[in-house]
């Protein structure tokens, strides 16, 4: 029998348990750390891996990640012949849409100069726009930026999206690559951040790029902590530069009580909660994958390694 190890959030991984029992009883589902016998696990998901993997599970055949990111992982310590998957389920996309049209219609219908106003008891209506007049830039166009955009364009914004190769996505006017950033940055009232972590994309979030937005832009930051410079976003929120900032992620994570950005009256925080694995469906794609594997069939969220993601 061959065994599947869980290593992640363990009460999560209960849901995950019951879907396997459900759905592959010829499987031995196990949650990290109890591994049973090494030499049967085949599967490993884990949120972060252990780094002696190959060793310790020398018939190991495909590592799963229970993120959309795999940025957490050690590529090196998964031997490169090994897939390494990314997750992609539907639990994710919809967290994800859910956020960023919350977030996006926020911006655009100015929820957070309405708070700032309330607190001063301030009753002063600011000229409505319609969605069609505001043009929002999507960086990340991989699954959940494809999602996102379908959803925003139903209420007609203006869409844009911006990715490392040329894509093409219908209603979308689409930029890639380092040459057509700023024409899609110049063309953009508020940018939502979708992009993996990358060597190419830490930091990225700083001076230069918020310094090719339009005046007062929006940004909506829901890829990773490390690609945001905190200095360099504090210092374009008080020169106006950006006008209202709603971040997901962070770095570090927790942010520490005493960084600036809690405080700033033109940042809005939540704690990394944009949009999570959903156990069942989490299970039933890697069931899925399972099964692609098995019949030799190219698995869905196949980690390139020479790009990162
Ligand atoms: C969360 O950020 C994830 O990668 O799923």
């Amino acid at each position: 029998m061959s065994t599947f190890i869980y290593k992640a959030d363990p009460a999560r991984g209960q849901e995950w348990a019951k879907v396997f029992a459900r759905e592959r009883a010829d499987v031995d589902f196990r949650i990290w750390p109890d591994i049973g016998d090494p030499a049967q696990v085949r599967y490993l998901a884990a949120w972060e891996p252990p780094e002696d993997i190959a060793q310790r599970f020398p018939n190991l055949q495909v590592v799963f990640s229970t993120g959309a990111g795999v940025d957490q992982f050690n590529l090196k310590s998964v031997p490169e012949h090994m897939p390494l998957v990314r997750m992609i389920e539907p639990g994710i996309v919809e967290g994800m849409v859910e956020y960023a049209v919350f977030s996006v219609l926020a911006l655009h219908r100015d929820m957070p100069a309405y708070r700032r106003q309330q607190a001063q008891s301030n009753w002063s209506p600011i000229q409505v726009r319609l969605a069609q007049e505001r043009r929002v830039g999507v960086l990340g166009l991989g699954s959940l930026g494809q999602a996102v955009l379908a959803r925003l364009r139903s209420f007609g914004f203006d869409c844009a999206g911006w990715s490392r190769s040329q894509r093409s996505i219908d209603g979308v006017t689409c930029y890639a690559g380092q040459a057509e950033l700023n024409a899609f940055l110049a063309r953009t009232d508020i940018l939502l951040c979708l992009l993996p972590l990358t060597d190419e994309t830490r930091g990225m979030l700083d001076a230069r790029l918020f310094n090719a937005l339009p005046r007062g832009a929006g940004l909506v930051h829901a890829g990773r902590g490390q690609q945001l410079n905190h200095a360099d976003l504090l210092a374009a929120l008080d020169s106006g530069q950006i006008g209202d900032a709603i971040l997901d992620v962070t770095h570090p994570e927790p942010l520490p009580a005493d960084n600036p950005l809690w405080r700033h009256p033109r940042v809005w925080i939540t704690p990394h909660i944009a949009s999570m694995t959903r156990p069942d469906t989490a299970a039933m794609a890697v069931l899925d994958n399972m099964r692609r594997h098995e019949n030799g069939e190219p698995v869905i969220g196949l980690v390139d390694r020479a790009k990162g993601y």
